[in-house]
């Protein structure tokens, strides 16, 4: 069985991916869409051609990641394409941010990221897709977003890292950094929208943009996805350096 994992496919980014990927995967009999709440998975899993599997999971939770690894082990599918969207952002002052809302950051943007692509690697064969969502914050420290920043440069630099190590099977590993972006995310991530500046709300990009742009570019096996000039420019003008030194890098 060909399967597509999403996670965080109970909103905005990773919702978006459920319906731009049921309308172009090929040859996939399922996709799997995950989240902790129900109700707008099956809302979306009702609207979607592809057979779609709602599994209603708290990525940060031990005993449930046990229970999701078991499902995999019994189904034993191919994963020809895992989206890791699901994470979440605290913008405050370091000093100023509960230790639960940091730990959400780490065990959820770090933690069960890194977990969960450990679980589906072995179900990816030549030609699977791994899609991972970072952020534009991954590319420059930010402070009161220094946290999510530093979880979304652990991000990027994981998945350009094992988009090296992937080349030899044929799993291509695409970073996807955007911009702000108008999901729910920001009205979780800011108390109030005060803190969130005139450049950000110049550059925010669309969901159905951004989510078009990364599925163009994993198809074509890109390692890092960015939508918009702004971001680009971030981009080209911070990790330059970086691009030629991966390449010295390879094994
Ligand atoms: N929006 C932006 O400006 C922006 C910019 C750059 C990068 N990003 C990144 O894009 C990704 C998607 O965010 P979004 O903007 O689409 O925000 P969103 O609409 O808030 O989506 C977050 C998703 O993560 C899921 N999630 C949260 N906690 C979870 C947990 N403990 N276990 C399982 N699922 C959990 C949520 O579902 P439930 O609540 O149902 O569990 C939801 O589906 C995130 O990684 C975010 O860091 C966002």
């Amino acid at each position: 069985m060909n399967i597509a994992i999403i996670t965080g496919a109970s909103s905005g980014m990773g919702r978006e991916f459920a319906v731009q990927l049921d309308r172009c995967l090929g040859k996939t009999d399922e996709i799997w869409l995950l989240a902790r709440s129900r109700e707008p998975l099956e809302k979306l899993s009702y609207s979607m051609q592809t057979k779609a599997r709602v599994i209603v999971i708290d990525l940060t939770d031990e005993a449930a990641f046990k229970q999701f690894e078991e499902v995999l082990a019994i189904q034993n599918p191919k994963i020809t394409v895992l989206v890791n969207c699901a994470g979440t952002g605290s913008h405050k002052f370091f000093a100023r941010q509960s230790k639960e809302e940091i730990d959400a950051m780490i065990q959820l943007n770090i933690t069960a990221l890194t977990r969960m692509t450990m679980l589906c690697l072995p179900y990816m064969k030549s030609g699977s897709k791994l899609i991972q969502v970072s952020s534009g914050a991954a590319f420059v420290p930010q402070s009161a977003f220094a946290v999510y920043a530093a979880s979304k440069a652990y991000v990027y630099s994981l998945s350009r890292a094992l988009g090296q190590e992937l080349r030899g099977r044929g799993i291509t590993v695409t970073a996807v950094c955007p911009g702000p972006v108008n999901t729910p995310f920001l009205t979780h991530a800011y108390e109030d929208m005060s803190g969130f500046g005139a450049l950000k709300r110049l550059t925010m990009a669309k969901t159905a943009c951004v989510v078009k742009k990364a599925i163009e570019d994993c198809k074509i096996g890109k390692s890092v996805s960015t939508c918009g000039l702004p971001i680009k420019l971030l981009y080209l003008s911070t990790q330059s350096v970086q691009n030629v030194m991966i390449t010295c890098f390879r094994v």
